[in-house]
């Protein structure tokens, strides 16, 4: 049976077996999907391994995404724009080929949410690789105006001067910020740590599109945040980790699975319904 993985450290609380078992079932494909947890410096040999032993496929996670964009044969030119790989098909002439669906995950997620992109103000919190994987993929949606804030402002100028040629991006600190804007992405890992990034709470309006590339049982404390000075639709990175991983499994099998019951069942199994 065709094998394929998600590696990480920790990786244990991963869904991505669960969604991927559930995309298999619903598009009649043969194959198993597991865990690798690698020492953190022992990745490089975990996936030759993987490969060498007959693996058709993987994930890659949390921390290895970088080290992976440098140990495959080819990048897409996602992954190549991303600086980060998640995920890796062998082709059937032998090419190790890195992809990154993360920003194609979250893209599809928010038009799934009802989410007008052409034209939309966005606001993106934080300059790490969530919010790069991010950047081109909503760029190529035609926003009016892409801004990004982060922390360390010097990482956001960063950022928006290298993806300048693909659209209307800039650079402003969170003290610079003007609204209104139409849809704020969260990318930071402040909720990680339940710390809130700088935001002014006048930027919140009823109107305002919240997505938090984070999720939890409960609201992240982005989100309740957002819902406390108003904001009516907020939405959690629960339906980005559902439609990368569709995308990566199109890469791999030539078949888009449907990702509706899915999701629902995903958050069933976390007991979010
Ligand atoms: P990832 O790959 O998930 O994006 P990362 O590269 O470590 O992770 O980036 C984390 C992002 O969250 C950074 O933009 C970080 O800001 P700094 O560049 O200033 O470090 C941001 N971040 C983390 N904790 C934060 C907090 N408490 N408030 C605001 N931003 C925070």
């Amino acid at each position: 049976m065709d094998r394929y993985l998600v590696f990480g450290h920790p990786v244990r609380h991963s869904k991505s077996p669960f969604i991927h078992t559930l995309f298999a079932r619903q598009t009649q494909q043969e194959l198993e999907y597991g865990l690798a947890e690698p020492a953190v410096d022992e990745f490089a040999q975990a996936l030759r391994t993987f490969f060498a032993q007959g693996g058709k496929g993987c994930n890659v996670t949390v921390p290895f995404k970088e080290q992976a964009f440098t140990l495959v044969d080819r990048l897409s030119p996602r992954a190549k724009r991303a600086g980060a790989v998640n995920t890796i098909k062998l082709t059937d002439d032998g090419v190790l080929l890195g992809d990154n669906t993360d920003g194609a995950g979250l893209v599809a997620d928010l038009k799934s949410h009802g989410v007008t992109l052409a034209d939309s103000r966005i606001l993106l919190l934080g300059a790490g690789g969530a919010a790069r994987g991010a950047l081109a993929p909503l760029l190529a949606e035609l926003p009016s105006e892409l801004v990004i804030s982060n922390r360390t402002h010097t990482k956001a100028q960063q950022l928006a001067a290298e993806f300048h040629a693909l659209g209307p991006v800039t650079a402003q600190t969170y003290e610079q910020l003007a609204g209104p804007f139409d849809l704020v992405i969260n990318s930071t890992s402040a909720s990680l740590q339940g710390e809130l990034p700088p935001l002014a709470p006048a930027l919140i309006h009823t109107d305002i599109a919240i997505y938090d590339m984070m999720y939890s049982a409960s609201d992240t404390a982005f989100i309740s945040w957002a819902k406390q000075h108003g904001a009516r639709q907020t939405m959690d990175g629960l339906g980005m980790l559902v439609e990368q991983a569709a995308e990566a499994f199109t890469v791999w099998r030539g078949i888009r699975p449907g990702t509706k019951q899915v999701l629902r069942e995903l958050k069933r199994n976390l007991g979010v319904i």
